[in-house]
């Protein structure tokens, strides 16, 4: 049986294909279509899809939206009627979107995959966030905590799932409490994202980025934009916020009389704490205060957002009594309030999507289908997330030779592993290209920039040769899954699927700070452990850069320049390679390299912010 999920025209478009309940393929479109958050209708990526599994539409058996559009159109209607008539243009702006496009989804998914229309089912947004995280956990009984800016109403919700894996159990997922718009946590957290200058739905994590540059100081005021009940549930104070009237701001007039000017986007971002010695080119001491007070206005919203997610938890436990807990929607991405669940929650064992924004709905939705709808047994653990599309070598060859770039083929592994270690212990930075592309927002080691993390100036080199990121934005580290726990300090990590998937974040252990300063983010690291079963390849050059150096780590940071969607294909990595100062890149069997002096293919270095 074949069923294809599909997400698209909100945040992040998306398919996935399951064969009797085996996950075949998945990928977000901005893959395929080179347009960062892509939210059209996934055609490539149901191609993808459908070429994976070697059938074509006539052989699909259903085809499951993850979300239901008229239960949003109700939505927006409602709202638009209570706050009426402040609301009319955000009323006229979504009608025009949603008659579109989302009304008419049942049709456009006939007429643009070639289905019939009884072979299209619809599975409720939450359900499909709640669905992607039960039926990929390999549990039979978890509390399920889905959380996100808003579906058609439900904002978060806390409910009880069960798994049948042998006829003996029955596949269920019961949402036992629900927040319903416009009381979200999630746009709250991105009402402070825009305010800090962000963009709303991507730039969130350089929120998180921030907060540690600062202290707390303002919780009292974020806490006066909210009442927050025992169980994590919100009631936001609408006079401080703006979405519920209008499609491009967030924040009101009340929110800036409270927290002053908003942050200008792009503006630069230097401190006491992060130029302790004034050192920044452009110092000036009224800026800095003035950063200083945006970094603990991140600091405080990052807390509340981490004490409601842990009520939240804790709630979700109270209700259960599982000791399993999964997790998805976009705010289970905040891996600092991930790795808090994990470290302080009541919970033994933590499952999070890594495709837990709206992306993984459409897998989600093919797996409720599967389970719930059909009532098929489970059969699939998401063991890892290499669920995208892979290239042959002649492919590979193809692009390289086409760029002109030096190269040679290096048949043994080991020789080609040691090559590149070699390259990153002379400070170099590697683009890795291999595999299968990731399912989800991180590189995981299919598509990812390399480098020695040893020392802190690691960082300033990546982001001079390739990333431009701003100073607050992390590397990450990747670890030997062995060898995870004499680096980091949370329990378990390597019985757990969080840091297998980097969603969550832990303190460093004080002894080892020192050896991983580029990837040390005030002590703490956003990791990603690796299990030799799942990346054999990866596993094993992070050991042989460990053997050389005493160190089984790496800098892992995802290939791309800033503003692109990671690379997909062998053509996107080479591009990337020669249009940044990437010295090599390790293409399959392929080491591809620059000749001395060589000169980026264009001048021009800089691309849409994102
Ligand atoms: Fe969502």
């Amino acid at each position: 049986m074949n069923i294809l999920g599909v997400s698209c025209y909100y945040h992040d478009s998306a398919a996935a294909l399951l064969t009797d309940g085996m996950l075949v393929a998945a990928g977000e479109e901005e893959r395929f279509s080179r347009k960062k958050h892509d939210n059209g209708f996934p055609f490539r990526a149901i191609q993808f899809c459908l070429d994976s599994a070697g059938i074509e539409a006539r052989d699909l058996d259903y085809v499951v939206f993850y979300e239901k559009p008229l239960l949003k159109f109700e939505r927006i209607l409602m709202n638009s009627l209570a706050v009426f008539p402040t609301s009319s243009t955000v009323f006229r702006e979504s009608m025009v979107a949603m008659f579109d496009e989302k009304l008419w989804i049942k049709s456009q998914l006939q007429t643009r995959i070639g289905v019939p229309t009884d072979k299209i089912l619809f599975a409720e947004h939450h359900i499909s966030h709640a669905a992607s995280a039960m039926f990929c956990s390999p549990y039979s009984d978890a509390a399920v905590l889905t959380i996100d800016g808003v579906g058609e109403w439900t904002t978060a919700s806390i409910g009880h799932a069960t798994a049948d894996w042998n006829g003996q159990g029955e596949n269920r997922i019961k949402l036992v409490r629900e927040l319903r718009f416009p009381h979200s946590l999630g746009l709250l957290y991105s009402s402070f994202t825009a305010f800090l200058g962000f963009r709303v739905n991507s730039g969130e994590y350089k929120v998180m980025g921030m907060a540690p540059y600062g202290t707390p100081k303002y919780i009292d005021d974020v806490y006066r934009l909210t009442r927050v009940d025992d169980d994590g549930g919100l009631h936001l104070d609408m006079r401080y916020f703006s979405y519920h009237r209008s499609t491009r701001h967030t924040f009101s007039h009340r929110f800036v009389e409270l927290f002053g000017p908003p942050r200008q986007p792009e503006a630069e971002f230097f401190t006491l704490s992060t130029h302790p010695t004034r050192d920044h080119p452009n110092w000036d001491e009224r800026t800095a205060e003035q950063n200083q007070k945006y970094a603990d206005i991140a600091a405080s919203i990052q807390r509340v957002t981490e004490e409601i997610m842990l009520r939240m938890a804790a709630s979700a436990y109270r209700q259960t009594g599982s000791k399993n807990l999964v997790m998805a929607g976009g705010v289970a991405l905040n891996s600092v309030a991930n790795g808090r669940i994990m470290r302080e929650g009541p919970f033994e064992n933590v499952f999070i999507q890594p495709a837990a924004g709206d992306s993984g709905g459409a897998l989600g939705a093919a797996l409720y289908a599967y389970h719930v709808l059909l009532n098929q047994r489970r059969r699939f653990v998401m063991e890892h997330a290499y669920w995208g599309k892979e290239y042959s070598e002649a492919e590979m060859a193809e692009a390289i030779r086409s760029y002109g770039v030096p190269y040679e083929q290096v048949d043994d592994t080991e020789k080609l592993l040691d090559r590149a270690v070699d390259t990153m212990l002379a400070g170099k930075v590697i683009g890795w290209f291999q595999g299968r592309f990731e399912w989800g927002p991180r590189a995981l080691g299919s598509r990812s920039i390399l480098a020695d993390p040893r020392s802190e100036a690691m960082k300033e080199v990546v982001n001079t040769k390739v990333k431009f990121r701003e100073p607050f934005r992390p590397f990450s580290p990747v670890v030997l899954e062995e060898r995870a726990q004499e680096y980091f300090t949370s329990p378990d990590l390597d019985k757990q699927y969080p840091p297998r998937y980097m969603l969550m974040v832990s303190p460093v252990a004080s002894d080892k700070q020192d050896q991983i300063q580029a990837v040390c983010h005030n002590g703490t690291g956003r990791l990603q452990s690796v299990r030799r079963d799942w990346n054999p390849l990866y596993h094993r050059v992070i050991g042989k850069f460990g053997e050389a150096t005493g160190v089984p780590v790496l800098l892992n940071t995802s290939y791309n320049r800033r503003g692109e969607p990671i690379v997909n294909t062998p053509d996107n990595a080479i591009r990337t390679f020669s249009y940044s100062d990437i010295d090599q890149v390790v293409m399959g069997n392929f080491l591809v390299s620059k000749p001395e002096g060589y000169q980026q293919a264009l001048p021009e270095r800089k691309v849409e912010l994102d």
